[in-house]
């Protein structure tokens, strides 16, 4: 990516709550903020997450996931006709093809509720207090044809406590995630 052109035209995919989307349009608000978000996409239409992009009269569209050859295809013409230069995908839970990550080319990103490599996958808050795990946290890595294996730009841990219950862990995480994704997109940025 070219740091002489100026914002990088970004999409975020969601699927839900879009918590991580706010802060995200917070940070591309800002006056020194490496990103433009020109597109927002949910696979689910009810996504609460539309609502932050609406008011921010951020385009936004909703792709039915039927299968994902179908919805690669949408998803992938919709990136092109908006010139998208960054993904952020920020609770979206559909696994993107090798092959469609390939053919796009351009930077993905992920935000994960774990200290990767630890706890891939799904119920992470769950498994971490199962194997008394003394600390968890949250990841931003690129994204690759490998499941939450892509190269980590950034992690923050936080303590468990004896006392945390998925519930209050999810809630602890889930503040260091709204910080470290903007600043993981500056440090990705700013390497350029
Ligand atoms: C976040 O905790 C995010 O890390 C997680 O879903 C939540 C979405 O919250 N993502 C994954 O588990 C991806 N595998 P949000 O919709 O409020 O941003």
């Amino acid at each position: 990516m070219e740091k002489s052109s100026g914002k990088k035209n970004t999409a975020v995919l969601i699927s839900g709550r879009g918590s991580n989307l706010r802060s995200l349009i917070k940070y591309s608000k800002t006056k020194k903020s490496f990103i433009r978000i020109v597109l927002v996409v949910s696979d689910n239409f009810s996504a609460k997450g539309l609502d932050y992009a609406n008011k921010s009269n951020i385009n936004n569209i909703v792709i039915k996931y039927s299968n994902r050859k179908s919805f690669e295809d949408r998803l992938f013409k919709i990136l092109r006709r908006n010139n998208v230069d960054l993904i952020c995908l920020a609770g979206f839970m559909r696994i993107l093809s090798g092959k469609f990550i390939k053919k796009l080319n351009k930077t993905i990103l992920n935000i994960h509720p774990s200290l990767l490599p630890k706890y891939k996958g799904l119920n992470t808050h769950d498994r971490a207090i199962q194997n008394k795990d003394k600390y968890s946290g949250a990841t931003v890595h690129i994204v690759n044809d490998k499941l939450d294996s892509g190269k980590i730009i950034l992690q923050k841990k936080i303590k468990i406590l004896k006392s945390d219950t998925r519930k209050s862990l999810e809630k602890k995480v889930l503040k260091i995630e709204h910080r470290i994704y903007p600043k993981a997109v500056i440090k990705l940025l700013s390497s350029d």
